[in-house]
């Protein structure tokens, strides 16, 4: 049986030295959503490429003094490393300066001109250069060019035009009766009403401007406009126009097309005229995703914040970063990208709750059973509970995967990776490894482990390609037990399976130390100083109870704190004020926490009682001693009372 084909498409890229991880995220989220289909059976095409023409690219090629090919040249091997460090699977790459390309764009130009669908005019109006962008006086904000904020020129020249105008009824009969072609919904709104209501006017598509880009061919004076040039990329890769590929008909219309925000115009008015003029399929979907800005501003190189792809893969694996990305923000917003940030998710989500059950399943495996279980397993009631999330969580990790909400279903999965760490507490297999008769019950406890393990890395496999496959070999899944069909069952993994001890996969990360590391290396470096940690003040202002002092869930939701317990307590040197204490919070590594509550506890007090700890403060020295967190303490008057928990509460224990 021939597979469903799903193709898949990433803008093309500007080529460009100066790039920073916001320009990885397009390229990250639609290899997921390629891997995921592949896995799903999909016969996938992928493709990306570089956008090479334009007055831009003239210019500095000749403030460089080379020809703007030379120029392209040298730079596109760039992007092309960039996705080889992030490890993006099998793509078509596409370079617009490719002849193949060239000959298809003098086609279409032709044929719509042939068509009546491209007249000659003169254009009249304003234009960015930077953005290579005409622009309505309506559309200009401020003046300005409303993509960039720059300066705009008058400009004037002869020119072809598109009939963008007489599509206007017809892209909102489009979106309204198929509200699943460009997504998320805000964007239709923004479309709508920024774009077609105020009147959409005819396109400029060529300039005589400057003379690098694809001639027009019956008019060589002319080139043609750089955006319908990189538009058609999406088809001339798949062979319209061309002899190069013989795959439109196999892959068009494209299912989606992933892009950033600023050119969902380009994408959603512009694209899909070009394609009813030609009398050609419209794509499925265009995406049209958030931006991610640094430390609150635009990531850019020039304003010196950018954040170094290659510094971030090598310092936490491409996994971690590829995690990150699509974890910790959602897909259709904005996010707000800080090292510390990556930092506190890959010590919380990786360390500690996925890199931490491989480490202590594949140990005890070892431990109790040199690392092969028995094959006589004793069930128990009280495993059903994990047994059934784990088999629903297929469902909604497609779910979530088909409506592009990367960020949940990582959630979902790694829902299933902190209930197995509960599992964990619950079974207390350190206990039943103690008494023979319990050998059965013991390996099906670690069994279960290995399931949920297996389950967990099949979903998690698109996200993280490398560390999943490391994981399915230290659990002992073969291949064939890993195919997304098989995250279904519960139970694949024969009962007497080998476990291979292998490295720790994502070691915890000191925060502070790493700070200090970044901060001091300049393609990292915050351009705003850290706010100064607050001091602890008994004048500190109460906040005012009130709309403007309430917060939102999610804002709650960004304070992890954890059920720990103390494991030992001193006081501090030369303090009456601060105790020192060592706490368990579930990792594996204990955590040092100082505390102002030597007035009110002796250090007894505390020892083996379980509290709460906010586990992601930034750490602080308080007289010299470094402290991982705070714990809760009620305000009694002038004393603390410290908040302590049920003792069978696990260690680790989200509170939320
Ligand atoms: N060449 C055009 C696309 C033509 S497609 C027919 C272009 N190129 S670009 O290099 O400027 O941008 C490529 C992609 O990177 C865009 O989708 C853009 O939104 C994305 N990003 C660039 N910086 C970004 C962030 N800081 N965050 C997220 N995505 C960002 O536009």
């Amino acid at each position: 049986m021939e597979k469903p084909t799903y193709y898949i498409t990433t803008p093309i890229y500007y080529p460009s030295s100066n790039l920073h991880i916001g320009h990885s995220y397009c390229t990250v989220a639609a290899d997921v959503m390629a891997r995921y289909k592949r896995l799903k059976g999909y016969d996938v095409m992928f493709l990306t490429g570089t956008d090479e023409h334009g007055q831009k690219i003239e210019e500095k090629a000749k403030e460089a003094g080379i020809t703007p090919k030379e120029y392209v040249d040298k730079v596109v091997a760039g992007i092309q490393d960039l996705w080889k460090l992030m490890n993006i699977s099998e793509h078509r790459f596409i370079r617009t300066t490719d002849d193949y390309h060239e000959e298809s764009v003098k086609k279409i130009f032709k044929k719509l001109y042939d068509k009546g669908e491209i007249y000659k005019g003169t254009y009249k109006g304003k234009y960015c250069t930077p953005c290579e962008s005409f622009w309505t006086e309506t559309q200009l904000v401020d003046g300005k060019c409303p993509d960039c904020g720059r300066e705009v020129i008058d400009a004037e020249e002869e020119a072809y035009f598109f009939r963008l105008s007489k599509y206007a009824e017809r892209l909102l009969k489009l979106y309204e009766d198929d509200p699943g072609f460009l997504e998320p919904k805000s964007r239709v709104n923004e479309m709508v009403n920024n774009f077609i209501k105020p009147g959409l006017e005819d396109l400029c598509v060529s300039r005589t401007s400057f003379s690098w880009g694809v001639p027009v061919d019956f008019d060589p004076k002319h080139v043609v406009y750089v955006w319908v040039d990189a538009l058609t990329n999406y088809i001339t890769a798949l062979g319209y126009g061309n002899e190069k590929y013989h795959d439109y008909e196999k892959y068009w219309p494209a299912d989606v097309h992933f892009v950033g925000k600023e050119i969902v115009r380009f994408h959603s008015i512009i694209w899909p005229s070009i394609l009813m003029a030609l009398d050609l399929p419209l794509p499925k979907k265009i995406y049209g995703h958030g931006w991610l800005n640094f430390n609150g501003e635009k990531m850019s190189k020039s304003r010196g914040n950018v954040v170094d792809p290659a510094i971030l893969c090598q310092r936490y694996s491409v996994d971690a970063v590829r995690y990150f990305l699509l974890r910790e923000f959602p897909f259709g917003s904005d996010g707000n990208f800080t090292n510390e940030l990556l930092i506190h998710l890959i010590n919380t989500d990786l360390a500690n709750d996925l890199g931490n059950l491989v480490s202590r399943t594949v140990t005890m495996a070892l431990k109790y059973f040199d690392g092969k279980l028995p094959a006589e397993h004793v069930s128990d009631p009280m495993d059903d509970e994990l047994i059934t999330m784990a088999n629903s969580l297929k469902e909604k990790v497609e779910t979530q995967m088909e409506a592009f909400q990367f960020q949940n279903a990582i959630m979902e999965t790694m829902k299933l990776v902190s209930r197995t760490n509960k599992y964990i507490d619950e079974t207390a297999p350190w206990i039943l490894c103690k008494d023979e008769s319990k050998k059965g019950r013991l390996a099906t406890v670690l069994y279960n482990m290995l399931e949920s393990l297996r389950i967990a890395s099949i979903f998690l496999t698109p996200v993280m390609p490398n560390a999943c496959a490391e994981i399915q070999r230290q659990i002992g899944a073969s291949a064939e037990l890993c195919s997304w069909e098989s995250s279904a069952a519960f139970g694949k993994l024969p009962a007497d399976v080998q476990v291979i001890k292998g490295a720790n996969l994502f070691p915890r990360i000191n925060l502070e130390k790493e700070l200090a590391e970044l901060e001091g290396n300049s393609n990292t470096k915050e351009t705003k100083p850290a706010p100064a940690p607050e001091k602890a003040s008994k004048e500190k202002k109460e906040p005012v109870e009130g709309v403007a002092s309430l917060i939102a869930i999610d804002d709650f939701a960004k304070v992890n704190l954890r059920v720990a317990e103390v494991l030992e307590c001193v006081r501090v040197e030369k303090s009456d004020k601060l105790l020192k204490l060592q706490l368990d919070d579930g990792s594996g590594t204990p955590r040092q926490v100082v505390s102002g509550i030597a007035a009110w506890y002796k250090p007894e007090d505390l020892t083996g009682k379980k509290i709460i700890v906010v586990a992601n403060l930034k750490p602080a020295k308080l007289r010299g001693e470094l402290s991982q967190g705070m714990l809760l303490a009620a305000d009694v008057g002038e004393a603390a009372s410290v908040i302590f928990v049920n003792g069978d509460i696990p260690n680790g224990s989200k509170v939320r």
